[in-house]
């Protein structure tokens, strides 16, 4: 028997703590009945999520890194019926984001039914290198460089010092290219940055998260990681 918490979080769903605030908010049903913390299931019981039915993983794991177009959303299912970056993926197995990109944000995202190392992925402790490539208007001075690399306040938090390059200049359309490295993940956290200096971003793409890229993938594809790759991503984080 294993808590139902556990259980869910393994599955690649959420986190073991937003696992728990689910149970809390009356989300979570073990064979029908609304769970409580602290109810252990086993592997006959059927736990749901809302309407979704929690799939156990039983060590069959399944990792996808997907170039994401835009226009579709970074969920598993979506209350207005966008297209889902899961609905991308053409697998019996169900997997899941980690992390998050905007529905306009495009680029390297990676799927998979391995909760432990998503939610070690994602934790902020372990550091995951994210390379942006944001296109702004105008052009960035040496202050406002400066101040982002040096963290700024969005929502109240200071992001912590990052790496910031202005990659290029088009005259013509009064637009710049800007390269940004950061090691967090919060909500919209590049266009907040810019925005808290002033700046908007006009365009977001995720160049490479965990070292892994999309250059080889047209927007939309996606392709599955090797054993070597999968065993990169676990030599990243924190066992
Ligand atoms: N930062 C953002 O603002 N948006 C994303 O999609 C990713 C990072």
């Amino acid at each position: 028997m294993e808590r139902v918490q556990k259980v869910i979080s393994n599955s690649g769903f959420s986190s073991r703590r937003k696992a728990e605030d689910l149970i809390k908010e009356g989300r979570v049903s073990i064979n029908g009945k609304i769970a409580i913390l602290g109810d252990k299931v086993s592997a006959n019981d059927i736990i749901m999520v809302d309407n979704e039915i929690i799939t156990r993983n039983n060590g069959n794991y399944k990792y996808f890194l997907l170039n994401k177009p835009r226009g579709v959303v970074t969920t598993t299912k979506d209350d207005k019926g966008r297209k889902t970056v899961v609905d991308l993926i053409d697998s019996d197995i169900k997997v899941y984001p980690v992390g998050r990109l905007d529905y306009d944000t495009t680029g390297t995202l990676l799927l998979t039914n391995d909760g432990d190392l998503c939610n070690k992925l994602i934790h902020p402790k372990n550091n995951i290198e994210k390379i942006y490539l944001a296109k702004i208007k105008g052009f960035l001075s040496i202050e406002q460089r400066n101040k982002l690399e040096k963290g700024v306040y969005i929502d109240n938090y200071k992001t912590s010092p990052c790496k910031v390059r202005q990659k290029s200049y088009d005259k013509k359309t009064n637009t710049s290219l800007v390269l940004v490295t950061i090691h967090e993940g919060r909500n919209h956290q590049v266009k907040k940055m810019f925005e808290s200096v002033g700046i908007l971003v006009d365009k977001l793409t995720r160049l490479s998260f965990a070292g892994l890229n999309v250059k080889n993938l047209k927007s939309g594809e996606y392709r599955e990681l090797s054993k070597k790759e999968v065993n990169v991503l676990y030599s990243l984080v924190k066992r």
